[in-house]
């Protein structure tokens, strides 16, 4: 029996250095100093050894016991220190104070659009987008400006002829978002309802009012028994939505080959209230947008018979918005990529 005590004793002591877990520490603590195991057996049952062995073998057994059981708690500190350094290294100073991040914002005309598209998505209207780069039919041709017709000179075009080998097909860089009134009216059959945002390019010396890249919003409306009431109602409710409710209204005749009556909108000036001042060049209003009655003719290209259908179309430039808003005295701000004006928005 003592040797069995001697031969636990070697096995404890070599399994214990291996041993680099808690778990494991415990599973070896039950080995050999829990209630079943080997030694405690042999100390339990001393009372059968004969008694010229138990002396010896007793004081043996105890002292393997308390060995172990100091080994065991020195182990245990061991273990528990490397554990603290490991946490240690890994520690996070969560007092440091924080990076602050860079986070980008939606460019002026981008908020605009959205703004305006906004309120004409709430009264039924759906958005629809089409090609910067248009054929000249759709640009001019089927908006009732064939060529040579003299309106075409407002329109200052960038040509981007289209090449092939049969010759070339006129191409330009769309002067207005108007195209998008046929691509949509020659694919879709009324009742129509659709606002169609997107870039215009003008072939023009740019300065503080002009740049050669800007931004408008198309808008329609076709259907049975659409009369000029439609028009008027709608857009004076745009203009008090975007403005402000006190918002008065101004329609005058203007003249633009794809409607019939045209007329340009202008709203009381917001800042002086109409007595005249330097945002609205002491007029006291302010033109926001170009519109009228679809004309007949243009219609009848896409297809839809004039005589049973009607509708309005409207198109403003979205710059204009953020201009009037904060008071910017510069077109060539927005897409000059100067984030010290970007920022402030
Ligand atoms: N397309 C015109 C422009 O660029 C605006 C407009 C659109 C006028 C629709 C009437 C109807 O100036």
């Amino acid at each position: 029996m003592l040797d069995q005590v001697e031969e636990v004793a070697a096995q404890a002591n070599a399994e214990l250095h291996k041993i680099s877990s808690p778990e494991e520490l415990e599973a070896w603590r039950v080995r050999y100093l829990g209630r079943k195991s080997k030694l405690i057996t042999i100390l339990r049952s001393l009372g059968d050894v004969p008694i010229e062995e138990r002396r010896a073998l007793g004081a043996r057994a105890n002292q393997v016991k308390t060995n172990l059981e100091a080994l065991l708690e020195e182990h245990k500190s061991k273990l528990v220190s490397t554990s603290h350094q490991k946490l240690e290294s890994q520690k996070i100073d969560i007092t440091l104070p924080g990076e602050p991040q860079q986070i980008g914002r939606l460019h002026p005309t981008t908020r605009a659009t959205e703004e305006i598209c906004d309120i004409f998505i709430s009264m039924g209207f759906q958005v629809a987008e089409g090609p910067e780069v248009e054929w000249e039919y759709y640009n001019f041709e089927a908006l009732n400006m064939p060529a040579e017709h003299p309106a075409r000179d407002s329109f200052a075009t960038l040509w981007v002829d289209y090449r092939t080998d049969s010759g070339k097909m006129p191409m330009l860089m769309r002067t207005h978002t108007s195209p998008m009134q046929i691509r949509v009216m020659e694919k879709t059959k009324p009742p129509l309802r659709v606002i169609a945002p997107g870039r215009v390019y003008r072939y023009e010396a740019t300065d503080a009012t002009h740049e050669w890249m800007f931004s408008q919003v198309e808008g329609f409306a076709v259907d049975k028994n659409i009369t000029m009431a439609d028009l008027k109602g709608t857009l004076f409710e745009f203009a008090r939505r975007l403005f402000g409710h006190d918002r008065k209204c101004r329609f005058r005749c203007d003249y633009f080959p794809f409607v019939e009556p045209g007329v340009e909108i202008a709203i009381d000036c917001f800042m002086c209230g109409g007595k005249g001042c330097r945002l609205c060049g002491n007029s006291g209003w302010i033109e926001i947008l170009g519109a009228g009655m679809i004309h007949p003719e243009v219609l009848r290209v896409c297809g839809i018979d004039p005589e049973e259908y009607s509708g309005f179309a409207f198109g403003m430039g979205v710059e204009r918005i953020p201009i009037l808003r904060y008071g910017i005295d510069d077109i060539r701000l927005f897409y000059a990529d100067d984030l010290r004006f970007l920022k402030q928005f």
